[in-house]
């Protein structure tokens, strides 16, 4: 544009307040923005030196945000449009009023400002996202090594943890708990709710703790397969107040509570070693006179009944002082070599027909046809086989025609074993009772029963180096088996 215009146009922008440069040829254009950083550019399409559009080039070159205002004298489409194609903000057309003039260029320079904005904003945006990536990574370190510091801890002591949310569902568990729980991974049980997964037993005694809120406090849970489980429930707490789900931490003290168990029962022993002597030896002599005076008018009168009581009610007395005579100082056993399938029979024989303590029962048999013989104390091994009987019997009250009671020898070769095994479909025993059945004075048939048989019956077995096993399912009966060794051949 010429000069007059230039000037006009300076005097008018600079009355707005803009700071206004002005130049009357390419060169100067040049000059100009080199190095300068401006908010708009208003350009003839016409000048001195070059074309409109190269000018418009050159600036977009040195800062392409910078608005470029183009002016053509001749209105001409095309190289209006031209020029926007190339990038020029806007066009004026000759002649150029004031009003028009500071209205595009205050476009222009907002828009500037913007695009300046913009980009400031984006760069702050960018530094702060730096620094906040920067701080996500130090703290996600931080947490890696704190969960790998409590991981190890939770792994390395030997209680097992296991924590739980608010509905009752397994969310964290230390790799200890999975033999507990009978599984393999840590994904089968997490997410899942503990009545599930937990043996039933524990589950039930721990819904009865979070019931009655009994937390902190020392639990003991006997599981189904026989193990003992030392046990606490807490809450679990966000920042000492809210309650977020609960931690169970366990232990299994199955062989402390053998220990313990061992412990009563031969302090139990010990005392009943000194009672048994005394009463074994008061009641022998009196009893022995009693079933002498009985005996005799019972085989003189075999069809009175109440002779028959009599002699019934002694022997059972009979029993109890040989029962309590072998914990006093026992007498050496009388070793030698004995047919087992005929102590049976004649046990039974007794048990049926002697003392009546094996009634309505159909005893089945199966005795081995080739058993060698054992080495032990035949008066003892009755006692166990007598003692076994008379409890199968007692279990069973049902109907006879539904009660069995089933009497099995065996031959295990291999191992040099004779298998006894007395089976019947009793009433059964609870997991819970079955390691108290060999207790002394356990008993769970009142004043009928002295709680001792079955006290005996392992004492005489483990003094002749056998093993005695017993399974049972209460309602369904109860199985004994024993093993005793076979007498070597000389
Ligand atoms: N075959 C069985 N079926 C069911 N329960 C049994 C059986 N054998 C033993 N028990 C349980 O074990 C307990 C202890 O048995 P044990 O023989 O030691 O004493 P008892 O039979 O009660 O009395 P006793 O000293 O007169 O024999 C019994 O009271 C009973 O509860
Ligand atoms: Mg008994």
């Amino acid at each position: 544009m010429n000069r007059p215009i230039r000037f006009t146009f300076k005097k008018m922008l600079e009355k707005e307040g803009y700071t206004v440069f002005t130049a009357a040829n390419f060169a100067e254009v040049k000059e100009h923005i080199q190095g300068h950083e401006f908010d708009a550019v208003i350009s003839d399409i016409l000048i001195p030196g070059t074309n409109g559009l190269d000018i418009l080039k050159t600036i977009k070159e040195n800062s392409a945000d910078v608005p470029v205002i183009m002016i053509t004298g001749d209105p001409n489409i095309f190289t209006a449009a031209e020029a926007l194609r190339q990038g020029a903000y806007d066009y004026l057309s000759k002649p150029v009023n004031r009003q028009k003039l500071l209205q595009v260029t205050a476009k222009a320079v907002e828009k500037k400002w913007l695009t300046n904005e913009r980009k400031r904003l984006a760069e702050e945006n960018k530094a702060y996202q730096k620094n906040l990536e920067g701080k996500v990574r130090e703290r996600t370190q931080e947490l890696e090594e704190l969960n790998f510091f409590i991981n190890n801890i939770i792994e390395s002591i030997p209680s097992i943890i296991i924590t739980l949310d608010l509905e009752g569902c397994i969310t964290m568990l230390s790799a200890n708990a999975l033999s507990l729980l009978g599984r393999q991974n840590k994904s089968e049980v997490i997410g899942k709710t503990y009545q599930y997964i937990f043996p039933q037993k524990l589950a039930r005694d721990i819904d009865k703790i979070i019931q009655e809120k009994d937390w902190n406090i020392s639990h003991e849970c006997q599981l189904e397969n026989g193990a003992t489980i030392g046990y606490n429930v807490s809450l679990l707490l966000r920042n000492q107040q809210e309650v977020t789900g609960k931690v169970l931490v366990m232990r299994d003290i199955s062989e402390k509570k053998k220990l313990e168990n061992e412990l009563i029962q031969s302090e139990k022993l010990a005392t009943l070693g000194l009672l048994a002597g005394k009463i074994g030896h008061e009641m022998g002599n009196p009893l022995f006179g009693i079933l002498g005076y009985a005996e005799l008018p019972e085989s003189k009168y075999p069809q009175e009944e109440d002779l028959k009581h009599i002699v019934k009610q002694a022997l059972q007395l009979k029993k109890m002082t040989r029962d309590l005579l072998t914990f006093s100082k026992p007498k050496p056993p009388q070793i030698a070599s004995i047919d087992i399938n005929s102590i049976l029979k004649e046990t039974i024989k007794f048990l049926k027909e002697i003392t009546g303590q094996i009634k309505y029962h159909e005893v089945i048999v199966e005795y081995s046809p080739c058993l060698p013989p054992v080495m032990g104390d035949e008066e003892q091994l009755k006692q166990v086989f007598m003692n076994l009987l008379i409890n199968a019997s007692q279990a069973m009250k049902g109907p006879p025609e539904q009660d069995t009671l089933k009497v099995t020898t065996a031959l295990d070769q291999q191992e040099k074993k004779i298998l006894v095994c007395i089976e019947d479909s009793g009433c059964g025993i609870s997991p819970e009772d079955i390691d108290r059945i060999f207790s002394p004075f356990y008993t769970t048939k009142g004043e009928k029963g002295t709680g001792l048989g079955m006290t005996v019956v392992k004492e005489i077995i483990s003094k002749h180096q056998g093993h005695i096993f017993v399974e049972s399912r209460l309602g369904q009966g109860t199985k004994v088996r024993i093993s005793l060794t076979v007498q070597q051949q000389q």
